[in-house]
């Protein structure tokens, strides 16, 4: 996971809550049981670690940022949680299932992801997961790449913090790793960011830091509005703006 991107939780939770709220249907897919043991990958600030505990289930959330943890702990005292790297944790705990929404894209080492999801499941336990697929945010990125060539002189791909693999490159990693795949779909879910004029504004000020590390605040801005020009035609919609998310969800076995 990237060390570079600067969470801010309050941010997080207020703006783009649309993350925890699509990731309910995530939880569906992991149908948690009652008395599992499960972990969830890249927790943020604990809402769908929260909907696994209302099941019954035995939840602990990991995630990367200091912050996002010491929200999650705020919000669900009776939930344990801790700071931890999805490409290099060692916890004494096997789980009956492991859970990620909308963070694996951050973790650029999949092979360590994968082989630390293996090596902290019960044999017959499963990996559901669900981040960006190839071809995510792609007009995203595209602006953002125009900008930063055209204005800064500047490579975006030397900057780009995100992993999107394809189905088949996914599902190859987890059958190297020796996982069955389950179920594994790859689909577009266009996604409305809120406050209509604003949302891009929100989507890059929460998730697109990384591109714009060596801008003052003033560029950065400058760059936000160039962004948002260029994206327009695509992404923007009978008022609101809305991200070309295009989804990769799996489910994995561990054999017993
Ligand atoms: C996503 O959920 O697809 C995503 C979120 C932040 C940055 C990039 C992608």
């Amino acid at each position: 996971m990237s060390s570079n991107q600067v969470w801010q939780s309050d941010h997080y939770d207020r703006k783009l809550g649309f993350v925890s709220e699509l990731g309910k249907d995530v939880v569906r897919l992991l149908n948690p049981v009652k008395d599992e043991h499960i972990l969830d990958l890249g927790c943020g600030t604990g809402d769908l670690a929260y909907e696994i505990n209302q099941a019954g289930a035995h939840v602990t959330g990991m995630d990367f940022s200091k912050e996002m943890i010491g929200e999650a702990r705020r919000k669900y005292p009776q939930i344990p949680f801790f700071v931890g790297d999805g490409e290099y944790f060692t916890v004494d705990s096997k789980y009956d299932a492991v859970f990620s929404n909308a963070a694996l894209h951050w973790m650029k080492k999949p092979r360590a992801v994968i082989a630390g999801v293996w090596n902290h499941l019960k044999p017959g336990g499963r990996f559901v997961a669900e981040f960006g697929g190839k071809g995510n945010v792609e007009t995203i990125v595209q602006a953002i790449g125009e900008v930063l060539r055209e204005d800064f002189d500047t490579d975006a791909d030397k900057l780009n913090p995100w992993y999107f693999p394809s189905i088949a490159e996914y599902s190859a990693l987890l059958e190297q790793q020796g996982f069955r795949v389950a179920y594994a779909a790859h689909f577009d879910r266009p996604t409305q960011i809120q406050d209509h004029e604003q949302g891009l504004h929100h989507w890059l000020n929460g998730f697109a830091g990384h591109f714009f590390i060596a801008l003052t605040q003033a560029q950065r801005q400058a760059a936000c509005e160039k962004i948002a020009v260029k994206a327009r035609n695509e992404l923007f919609r009978d008022g609101s703006w809305y991200a070309d998310y295009k989804r990769l969800r799996v489910m994995a076995i561990k054999p017993g």
